[in-house]
């Protein structure tokens, strides 16, 4: 079902697949990626706007390279980046030749500014006053480009001008206007790419002619309408975890369908300080939702008596959650849907857009067979980015939204050693002092996440006159893209200064502050 201006963009392995399609949604346009081995089809069902092949790993000149039919491309605004450039080069009749060596790094782009008649194409003198050419390379704010390939065009494809070059790269951008062909074998998705937000907004804007109909309004007034469609007179069970994905999943529903979304938030004591407060405020309290809080604190800190392993605490915390919902299937047997916040990356990693993987939610392991209803996923189509701003138009507190990734097992792997209510409150204490710091020198800002932990180790220190042997904290706080690495953040020495003498006298039990300065590998990003 098309229902805005699409762009796809064929994957043939590119690292920055991704990106190209996040840069178009940035600009306002709905895109999505599709493996090149589906691409015909898919192009033949979506008709899609515009389309952009990406960069890749192989060269068009192997045996079973990946490719596509460009008959199929045919009057379809089309751009080619990288081995995207290198197959329209060589699938519409140019020169493609191996590299003996990579071209890689930023270089300077030379665009071709000789005036419109006269240059490559014709050998006719140019005429006075003839148009510089507009080029989707041309005036850049900034010449440099950011390359990464073996393989070179060598010469262009018949109606094709090259647009630019770098030292070692005799086409750094071809096109073809009249056949919207477009071409660049830099990156113009990747920030190294100093403007390449232009290079995209022209293909799309002003060659390709799309308008950008993409935005959080729309998203929402077409899921709205979907999920009615979808649910009818049915019930959506959404568990509410304190995590934005869940609450903007649980907004939206309620949007839809009012009190048929049967929001369910178990406290298991394990959030931070106020989060339960604040999602029951803002469910029950905001939105009017019909919430059901399924109060499992004892349940929870029951089981985890004497429990010091961190595996066995992910297990069991993941085992009550279902044993919750077992307590309580009365309450939720009416329920024809489950919502399930499956996000766009889910999606793509799962390798087929509209095969849905069954993710586990918080370590759940196994869902009993009644909860086994049909899935609903209405943030399928979202980048994490887009679902905080879709959060924001319906209305959720800006600190529910910007919510930092928090694990499933919740503070239970951030207390070290035995999970008792006496040390979460500790560590929610001194996360709360920690945090607070942070955001109110607007240092939060560009961290991935931040927290205090507590440590299973004594150590002595004095208080007023009083020896005392207690127990410390750590902070942590790291960058990351994609928590699979992280580095430190470097805090000031006078914030932390202020956050440790505050955590030692505010926080009961507490005596001494670590900062944590390791980097993911080797260290990870939680303590356990
Ligand atoms: P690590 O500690 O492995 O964490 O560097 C990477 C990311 O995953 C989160 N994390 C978890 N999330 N259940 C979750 O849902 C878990 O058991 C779990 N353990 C770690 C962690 O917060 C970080 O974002």
């Amino acid at each position: 079902m098309k229902k805005h201006q699409t762009v796809l963009v064929v994957d043939f392995g590119g690292q920055y697949t991704q990106l190209i399609v996040r840069r178009v949604r940035d600009l306002g346009i709905y895109s999505e990626m599709v493996p090149w081995t589906t691409a015909e089809t898919k192009i033949r069902e979506v008709q899609p706007d515009a389309v952009i092949l990406s960069g890749g790993p192989k060269s068009v000149l192997d045996i079973g390279a990946p490719t596509i039919d460009m008959d199929v491309l045919q009057g379809i605004p089309t751009l080619g980046i990288c081995y995207g450039q290198q197959l329209m080069a060589y699938r519409l009749g140019g020169v493609v030749e191996k590299g003996s060596h990579a071209e890689y790094g930023r270089r300077t782009l030379k665009v071709d500014t000789t005036p419109q008649v006269g240059r490559r194409k014709s050998d006719a003198a140019p005429a006075a006053h003839a148009p510089i050419p507009e080029f989707l390379v041309s005036g850049l704010s900034s010449d440099q480009v950011w390359m990464s390939h073996f393989d070179q065009v060598m010469q262009v494809p018949p109606g094709f001008s090259v647009t630019s070059t770098t030292d070692s790269c005799p086409v750094a951008g071809m096109e073809n206007d009249e056949a919207k062909q477009y071409a660049v074998q830099f990156h113009p998705e990747v920030t190294h790419t100093s403007d390449g937000k232009t290079v995209l907004r022209r293909f799309l804007f002003d060659k390709a002619g799309l308008k950008g109909d993409w935005t959080s309004e729309s998203f929402i007034e077409e899921q709205i309408s979907s999920i009615r469609a979808q649910v009818g007179d049915g019930k959506v069970l959404c568990a509410v975890s304190g995590g934005v994905d869940s609450a903007v999943m649980a907004a939206l529903l309620i949007r839809a369908i009012g009190d048929r979304a049967v929001c369910v938030f178990v406290d298991h004591g394990l959030l931070r300080k106020n989060e339960a407060d604040q999602v029951r405020d803002t469910f029950i309290g905001h939105f009017k939702a019909n919430l059901k809080v399924f109060d499992a604190k004892d349940q929870f800190f029951g089981e985890l008596v004497g429990v010091t392993d961190p595996e066995r605490k992910r297990k069991i915390v993941g085992e009550q959650f279902v044993r919750v919902f077992e307590t309580h299937a009365d309450d939720l047997k009416g329920c024809d849907f489950l919502a399930q916040g499956t996000l766009y990356p889910d999606v793509i990693e799962s390798g087929s857009p509209t095969a849905a993987k069954i993710k586990t939610h918080h370590n759940v392991g196994g869902l009993p067979d009644w909860m086994r209803m049909k899935l609903i996923e209405p943030l399928r189509w979202l980048f994490k980015d887009e679902v905080r701003s879709v959060g924001r138009k319906l209305g959720l507190p800006e600190d529910m939204v910007e919510r930092e990734p928090f694990p499933g097992p919740g503070l239970s792997v951030r207390v070290l050693g035995e999970v008792t209510r006496e040390r979460v409150h500790m560590v929610q204490e001194a996360d709360a002092i920690f945090r607070d710091e942070l955001r109110k020198r607007g240092l939060h800002k560009g961290i991935w996440q931040s927290y205090a932990a507590l440590l299973d180790v004594k150590s002595v220190g004095v208080m007023g006159d009083e020896r005392t042997y207690q127990q410390p904290i750590v902070l942590r706080a790291v960058a990351s893209e994609d928590a699979m690495t992280a580095h430190a953040v470097e805090i000031p020495f006078d914030v932390l200064d202020h956050v440790a003498t505050r955590i030692v006298n505010e926080v009961p039990g507490v005596n001494r502050v670590f900062y944590d300065l390791t980097s993911k590998p080797p260290a990870t990003i939680e303590l356990e």
